[in-house]
């Protein structure tokens, strides 16, 4: 359940295209996440989808008409409008855009939008050329002008048979959309640089050293501080993960990569979060050739990494630096010496070895530490609320400093 959405009004318009289907996966994952979601639909999105459907997947009513009001409970237009903490148009035809972007109001919906203070996100779908269709751009052009959201559709085959740019975003997509408009907005301004997961020290071309993280922390990182506002650059090592939208992603393999990539960034950036797990070592010589069973000695000569975020310790100038502990034991005292020796900000330990914590899973259970002494110890809890109290943490700490940034 994410803390954003829990308890949030959203009040979910739909209009009507073949796209009506898809408005019944988002309505139940919204409400999976604890929103409670009021359904207005146009009478042509009643003739693709029946009301009954969201009826069932929502208590907080399913509206069609202007006059529903009248129905014993039911909330009028007015008090819709006023509800509502966001308003999302999923699918947005051309018609239903253009009404919005001129004010009209001959049904529930369009007079809802009218009346409404609350953010607006519009998900167009449709046919590609009726996308492209420079009066429809000029509404979404006017849409965005006067504060409302557009999120723009994905490209591919439409149900109409042709290509291109018309269908409507992955719920995934449109869910990420609406927390990024739900959060605040408290890391515009800032470019944050996140090194994520593991790295890969190649022995032969078939072998490496390595470790077991996934990058799910450093990911949730990057998303967080998207959603508040951030430029986000996100270095990772290799993971099947994939970002949301909006973040700039360098994918590396080995220590060195990595070390290369981070310098060339970081004189931008203002937030530094080092949480991948670097390789500490790699092998003397990469043996371009595999090698034999019959032919290996069974030993490998290992060399030292670079420690990445001690050349960062040095090198920092205005960057909030954070780094990272996973350690088996002395979590605490390891902590410690690492912030001095390192010279960081703050560093997040954590116990390597303990249920639902540490690498590969979706929860983790953290200690913050500061230069000052203070810790904070969290329980076990998803990556995403650590990573948002990571940024909390920072900027709680990057505000006492004025005269540093
Ligand atoms: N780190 C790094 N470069 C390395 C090793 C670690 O930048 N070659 C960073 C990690 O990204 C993390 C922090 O240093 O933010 C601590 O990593 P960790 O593996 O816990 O500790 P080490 O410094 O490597 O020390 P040790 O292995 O002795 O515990």
């Amino acid at each position: 359940m994410n803390p954003l959405l829990k308890g949030k009004h959203i009040v979910l318009g739909i209009s009507g295209g073949i796209a009506v289907y898809k408005a019944v996966e988002l309505l139940r994952r919204l409400s999976d996440q604890e929103a409670q979601v009021a359904v207005i639909m146009t009478r042509n999105a009643q003739r693709f989808v029946a009301p009954l459907t969201f009826q069932a997947l929502t208590p907080y009513g399913v509206y069609t008409d202007l006059f529903d009001a009248y129905r014993p409970g039911a909330m009028d237009h007015i008090q819709v409008a006023g509800w509502a903490d966001l308003i999302v148009l999923a699918p947005a035809t051309a018609n239903s855009i253009a009404k919005a972007a001129h004010g009209l109001a001959d049904d529930l919906l369009s007079t809802v939008l009218l009346a409404c203070p609350a953010p607006k996100l519009f998900c167009p779908a449709m046919n590609v050329r009726m996308f492209e269709n420079s009066i429809l751009q000029a509404n979404l052009q006017i849409l965005r002008e006067n504060k409302s959201h557009v999120l723009d559709p994905s490209s591919g085959l439409l149900a109409c048979g042709q290509e291109g740019a018309g269908r409507l975003p992955e719920t995934e997509l449109i869910i990420e959309e609406i927390l990024r408009l739900l959060s605040p907005q408290d890391l515009a301004g800032e470019e944050v640089l996140v090194t994520a997961g593991c790295t890969r020290e190649g022995i032969d071309p078939v072998r490496f050293i390595s470790n077991p993280s996934t990058g799910k922390m450093g990911f949730s990182l990057a998303q967080v501080a998207r959603r508040r506002g951030a430029k986000v650059t996100l270095i990772t090592g290799p993971t099947p993960l994939e970002p949301g939208p909006g973040i700039s992603i360098i994918r590396v393999t080995s220590a060195l990569e990595m070390e290369k990539e981070v310098l060339r960034l970081f004189p931008k950036a203002t937030i530094v979060i080092k949480s991948a797990a670097v390789s500490d070592f790699r092998p003397k010589e990469y043996i371009p050739q595999k090698v034999k069973k019959k032919d290996a000695t069974l030993q490998l000569t290992l060399v030292q990494n670079p420690d990445i975020l001690r050349e960062l310790g040095q090198k920092k100038k205005k960057q909030f630096l954070v780094g990272f502990a996973a350690e088996t034991r002395d979590l605490l005292e390891n902590a410690s010496q690492k912030i001095k020796e390192k010279n960081l900000d703050m560093i997040v330990a954590n116990p390597i070895g303990k249920p639902d914590a540490g690498f590969g899973w979706d929860t983790n259970q953290v200690l913050f530490l500061f230069p000052d002494g203070k810790t904070e110890s969290l329980p076990v809890m998803p990556k995403e609320d650590i990573a948002g109290l990571i940024f909390d943490n920072i900027l709680n700490r990057k505000k006492k400093k004025p005269g540093k940034l």
